[in-house]
């Protein structure tokens, strides 16, 4: 019997809080899936400053307010794609991260955007809260992609995946059929530093860089380089994961007081500090490859992915929905769609060597809706059809 298709729109709102990428994904039992089709849904900056706000000098009653806001513009978000692309079977959403502390026993990780407000709004199943299961079974927390990276890119030679999100994470994807174990961590700061740098120099005008157009017109100062590039976060091992509790505004504000020459020279800098680390993560961490796919919204920024180029010598840098017919801003919402069906089968992903887990764990909650009996019949099914010789 053929097994009815899971159709699982993915939900991804990241470091940067420029708004929520949504994937509708074609979900396999034995693959990635694949992309019907991707959307994406920008915050007005006014809640964006409001997230950062939140993040800096938390406090519970806006963190619960905030909750619901995020919540609500989730729900909208997933019932506009149902609108235009028919109904999802669940989603799968990741929230806003507003604290992530990982590591020891009291390691702790916050992904907010009300759950229920998103199953009211689209009568779904949802899964969200993926990245406490791991946290508590030892691990970071993140990257939780990179099982999803090996499922779309291993082939006979090994990759390196890099995400430039807020934060920058490296996913070292072994050849297919090797023993060597997927490797990932964040190599530190994405477009954090970067958009944070542009809007206290824009005097808050501008919230990105466009293109990299303005840090090409400055040049890098090696000697500053060379000793932001000491921060402890660079030298530590993996596994590793930061977020806007290390890299954030104010450290943009210290570095820019400290700094002697011109706007432009600064923002180059910064443009080269991120890609320097880059390099020097993958380098330093993992076993190596020649090619390096790039994917996330630091794709678009051209002065960035000249700087990486620059930093790896011999190493073929490049943008990877020119070559893998996955948009840049797509993937990381179409991973949480792949989380989310590996949570709906029971799936423990073991992630010893990205997170340090100390277990195999399934990552997830699922928020059971009115579909929940007729969820569980397809998946069987598809069980079923895939057990059939
Ligand atoms: N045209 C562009 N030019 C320069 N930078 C861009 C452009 N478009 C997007 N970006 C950068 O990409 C960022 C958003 O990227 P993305 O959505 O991948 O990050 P994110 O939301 O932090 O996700 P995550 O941290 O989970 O990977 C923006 O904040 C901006 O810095
Ligand atoms: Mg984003």
């Amino acid at each position: 019997m053929p097994a009815a298709g899971l159709r699982i729109l993915g939900l991804m709102s990241g470091t940067s809080a420029d708004g929520i990428d949504a994937a509708l994904l074609d979900f396999a039992l034995d693959g990635p899936g694949t992309l019907l089709g991707h959307w994406h849904f920008p915050y007005p900056a006014s809640l964006q400053s409001e997230i950062f706000r939140v993040q800096e000098r938390l406090d519970l009653g806006q963190v619960a307010r905030l909750d619901r806001i995020l919540g609500k513009l989730h729900g909208q978000a997933a019932a506009s794609v149902m609108e235009e692309a028919g109904k999802a079977s669940c989603v799968a959403m990741h929230g806003q991260t507003v604290f992530h502390r990982p590591g020891g026993p009291e390691g702790s990780t916050l992904q907010i955007g009300c759950a229920a407000d998103v199953a009211l709004a689209t009568s779904c199943t949802i899964i969200h809260d993926f990245r406490r299961a791991d946290v508590a079974a030892g691990g970071q927390g993140a990257p939780l992609v990179p099982p999803y990276h090996q499922a779309c890119f291993a082939h006979d030679q090994p990759v390196w995946i890099l995400n430039l999100g807020g934060v920058a994470n490296i996913t070292w994807v072994p050849p297919k059929g090797s023993d060597s174990p997927l490797q990932a961590f964040d190599t530190g700061p994405g477009n954090v530093l970067l958009d944070a740098a542009v809007s206290l120099l824009s005097g808050g005008k501008l919230r990105m860089d466009p293109d990299g157009s303005w840090a090409s017109r400055g040049r890098t100062n090696r000697q500053v380089l060379a000793s932001w590039l000491q921060m402890d976060f660079f030298r530590a091992p993996p596994p590793k994961s930061t977020g806007r509790e290390q890299f954030q505004g104010a450290m943009v504000q210290d570095l820019w007081q400290s700094w002697k020459g011109s706007p432009d020279d600064f923002l180059a800098t910064l443009t080269v500090l991120t890609a320097e680390s880059v390099a020097h993560g993958a380098r330093t961490w993992t076993p190596g490859a020649s090619r390096m796919l790039v994917f996330g919204g630091g794709a678009k920024n051209l002065s960035l992915l000249r700087a990486i180029q620059e930093a790896l010598p011999g190493i073929l840098v490049e943008v990877g929905e020119h070559s893998q017919a996955i948009p840049s801003q797509a993937l990381e919402a179409m991973a949480f769609s792949w989380l989310g069906g590996q949570c709906l089968l029971g799936k423990a992903l073991g992630l010893a060597s990205v997170t340090g887990q100390k277990q195999p764990v399934v990552l997830g909650h699922i928020l059971p809706g009115p579909d929940w009996a007729d969820l569980n019949a397809r998946i069987r099914e598809m069980l079923a059809g895939m057990a059939e010789p």
